[in-house]
C-alpha cells in the first residue's frame, strides 16, 4: 500500500491534480489523501474546479490564502507538518511552482518523506518571478522529478541534477490530460459572445505589480477590442489592482472567472489567446490555436521554437504590431507532439509504484 499526501491551493493545480487523482483511483493499492492550503479561496477560484470536474473533495482544508509570500508560505508550512504528522504518508506530492508547492517540498524534506514533484525542471531564468524561485527550491528537495518536456529535462542536467541522489522522470504534461479529458464536457459561458473572439488572461505578478507593465498590457487590449471581441475572466489579483489604476478598459469584456469547463470551451472556440497564463499558453497549443504571450520569457520554449506561440512582453506597440501580423494565423503546430499526448498521469503512476 502507498499512501500519497496531495498538497494543492491555487486554481491550475486543481486540474493538474485531478487528472492524476483519476488514474489513482484505478489502484486499490494507493491512496491518496488531497490537502488544499486555501491559497485561491473565491468560490469561482476553488470550489467550483471541485462542483464540476469530477476531481475528489480535499481531505483537509487549510483556509491560509490572501497573505504576504511569508506569512502565506510560513503558515503553510506549519499546517501541512502537522497533518504529515498525523497521515504519516509514503510520498508528498506536489505541483508546479506556487507557494503552496514550496510548503510542501519543505515539510517533505524537513521529515523526511519522499517528494515527488510534477512539473519539475521547468526554468524562465528570472529569479524575480515567484514561481522560478518556488520551482528552483522545490526541485532541488525532490525525490522524483517528473518533468513534462525535454527542456525541462535538459534544464535540469544544466544544473548537475544527474549527479544528485533523485530521479529525473519525463512523465509529459498532466495538464495535456486534463485538456483532453474536460474537452467533451465542455460549457458555453453564459455571457454575450460574438463569432469572432480573443481569449484574453491577465494575472502575472511581473505584469500586475508593474504599473507601467499593465497599463501599457491594458492600453493594447483596449485598441485591439475596438476591432474585435475580447473576453478576459478577470483574476481577483488583476481585478484589485486594475480598480485602483483606473484604466480605461471599457471595450473589453471582462469577465468573472470561470470554472475549468467554460473556460475550455473558450479556449476552442476562440479565434486565438493571449496571456500571461503558464497553463493557458499550452492549452491554446492542445486545442491547436495561436498564443500571443505577454511576457518577455516562458518556461514552454517549445510553443515558440515550433511557431505556435509568440512572446510579446508588455510592450504597446509591440502588442499591436503583433496582433496585426498575418504571420500568427498560419502555423501548423497540431502535428507535434511535444507534452506525452495525455498520458502523464498514467507514466507517473506506474513510476511510483515501481519506485525502489
Ligand atoms: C498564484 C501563483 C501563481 C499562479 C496563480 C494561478 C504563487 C506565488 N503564485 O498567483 O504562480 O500562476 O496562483 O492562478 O503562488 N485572491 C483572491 N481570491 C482568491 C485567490 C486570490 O482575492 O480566490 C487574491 C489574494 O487575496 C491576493 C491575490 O489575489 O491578494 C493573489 O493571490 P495569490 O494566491 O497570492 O497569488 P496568485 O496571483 O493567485
Ligand atoms: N482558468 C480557468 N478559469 C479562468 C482562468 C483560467 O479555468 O477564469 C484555467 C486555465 O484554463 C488554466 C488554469 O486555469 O488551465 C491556469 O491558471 P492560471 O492562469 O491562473 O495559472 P498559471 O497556469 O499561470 O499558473
Amino acid at each position: 500500500m502507498i499512501k500519497i499526501l496531495t498538497i494543492l491551493g491555487a486554481r491550475p493545480q486543481f486540474i493538474k491534480a485531478g487528472s492524476i487523482s483519476r488514474e489513482i483511483a484505478k489502484y486499490k493499492e494507493i491512496e491518496e489523501i488531497i490537502v488544499h492550503t486555501g491559497q485561491h479561496y473565491d468560490a469561482n477560484m476553488s470550489d467550483i474546479f471541485f462542483d464540476e470536474m469530477q476531481i475528489p473533495k480535499p481531505n483537509y482544508f487549510l483556509g491560509i490564502g490572501g497573505k504576504s509570500h511569508g506569512a502565506m508560505t510560513g503558515q503553510m508550512i506549519e499546517k501541512i507538518e502537522e497533518v504529515a504528522l498525523k497521515e504519516n504518508p509514503d510520498w508528498i506530492m506536489v505541483y508546479g511552482d506556487t507557494n503552496s508547492t514550496l510548503a510542501g517540498a519543505i515539510v517533505a524534506s524537513k521529515l523526511h518523506i519522499k517528494l515527488a514533484h510534477i512539473e519539475a525542471g521547468l526554468r524562465s531564468f528570472n529569479m524575480k518571478m515567484p514561481e522560478e524561485v518556488n520551482r528552483i527550491l522545490t526541485d532541488r528537495v525532490s525525490n522524483i522529478l517528473f518533468c513534462p518536456t525535454d527542456t525541462a529535462i535538459q534544464n535540469l542536467k544544466n544544473e548537475g541534477y544527474e549527479n544528485l541522489d533523485c530521479k529525473i522522470v519525463k512523465s509529459g504534461d498532466v495538464m495535456q490530460d486534463g485538456a483532453m479529458f474536460y474537452k467533451n464536457l465542455a460549457l458555453k459561458p453564459n455571457i454575450e459572445i460574438k463569432n469572432s473572439f480573443i481569449l484574453c488572461t491577465i494575472h502575472r505578478a511581473e505584469n500586475t505589480d508593474d504599473e507601467t507593465r499593465l497599463r501599457s498590457i491594458f492600453e493594447a487590449l483596449n485598441e485591439i477590442a475596438k476591432e474585435k471581441q475580447v473576453i478576459l475572466p478577470l483574476h481577483p489579483r488583476t481585478k484589485k489592482i486594475l480598480e485602483n489604476l483606473k484604466l480605461n478598459i471599457q471595450n473589453l469584456t471582462i469577465i468573472d472567472p470561470v470554472g475549468y469547463l467554460e473556460m475550455v470551451w473558450l479556449i476552442d472556440n476562440c479565434d486565438f489567446v493571449m496571456t500571461d497564463s503558464g497553463g493557458l499558453q499550452k492549452e491554446a497549443y492542445f486545442f491547436e490555436k495561436q498564443c500571443i504571450t505577454l511576457r518577455d520569457e516562458t518556461e514552454w520554449v517549445e510553443l515558440v521554437e515550433c511557431g505556435a506561440n509568440t512572446l510579446v512582453g508588455a510592450d504597446k506597440e509591440k502588442i499591436l504590431k503583433v496582433y496585426r501580423s498575418d504571420s500568427k494565423f498560419n502555423i501548423q503546430n497540431s502535428t507535434l507532439d511535444l507534452y506525452g499526448g495525455g498520458k502523464a498521469s498514467e507514466n507517473i503512476i506506474k513510476e511510483l509504484l515501481s519506485y525502489e
